[in-house]
């Protein structure tokens, strides 16, 4: 059941195989997690234990084999149908930036509020107030060829934010960018998480931009692919840099590794 004030997003026994019989890949299962409003969880896990499989579930581009996926009330897959007034709140953001060149950064960002009919001078308004957001300033009009792998990354994150999406699911968004400018989008993403109460779900590598990030670590295994432990970050917000030099802290980050190595 789904209350007001209850779970923004519900998983209840998801689970997705690919193939069947003897080729049959067990991607993901099981996997239960109830998220409330604003909540931000992080995904971490080796590859190949299904977090790309789960994010494409819950956005609805994926079906899952088993299980319910519930959206601010809605259920995602009913009968094996995606409903789509049930993703509309959900914006994702890919491994793979997937910039169209033939447009500029700003026409990238807007493209989402292009479909929704949404007119010009207002879009470029838009765009360009996020470009400042995610440090592209001055790029608003370079085609997506002129940017940098991490500049493309922040394009890719400007245009998952430019609809308001009160659901934000991330694969891996800042895997190829330099230390520095992770810690800077990091504080960015926070800060425009809490301040729109976005619930987020994050996939990402690194222990330490999971700790410090989410409300809740999900761990998981591959292999069989499934949760292996749900793990609360006990860290007071708003969050600063300072958090990650706290014993505290990097007792965490010594508890995750433990949890991930144990689950191979
Ligand atoms: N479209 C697909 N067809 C067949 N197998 C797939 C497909 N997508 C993913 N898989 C398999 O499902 C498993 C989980 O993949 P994925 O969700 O991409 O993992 P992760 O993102 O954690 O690396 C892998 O074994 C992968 O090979
Ligand atoms: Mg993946």
């Amino acid at each position: 059941m789904t209350t007001e004030g209850a779970a923004d997003i519900g998983l209840v026994g998801v689970g997705k195989t690919f193939g069947e019989g003897t080729s049959a890949v067990r991607a993901i299962g099981e996997a239960t997690l109830d998220m409330p409003r604003g909540e931000f969880v992080s995904l971490l896990g080796p590859s190949g234990c299904g977090k790309t499989t789960l994010l494409r579930i819950i956005a609805g581009l994926e079906r899952p084999s088993e299980g319910e996926v519930i959206v601010r009330g809605r259920s995602v897959w009913r009968g094996g149908r995606r409903l789509a007034e049930a993703t509309r709140p959900i914006s994702m953001m890919f491994q793979a930036a997937r910039l169209f060149p033939w447009y500029s950064v700003a026409e990238n960002i807007a493209l989402p509020l292009r479909i929704q009919g949404v007119a010009k001078a207002e879009r470029r308004e838009r765009a360009h107030a996020l470009c400042e957001t995610v440090g592209l300033k001055g790029f608003e009009e370079a085609r997506p060829t002129a940017l940098s792998g991490g500049m493309k990354q922040r394009a890719s994150l400007a245009r998952a934010l430019i609809t308001d999406p009160q659901v934000l699911l991330l694969d891996e968004p800042f895997g190829a960018l330099d230390a520095m400018t992770r810690d800077a989008l990091n504080l960015e993403l926070l800060a425009i998480c809490e301040a729109a109460k976005v619930t987020t779900i994050l996939v990402t590598h690194s222990i330490t931009e999971a700790a410090f990030l989410s409300d809740r670590v999900v761990v998981l295994a591959a292999r069989p692919a499934r949760i292996t432990e749900i793990v609360e970050m006990p860290f007071a917000h708003p969050r600063t840099l300072a958090v990650q030099e706290s014993a505290e802290f990097r007792d965490m980050l010594h508890h995750l590794r433990e949890r991930l190595t144990g689950a191979h």
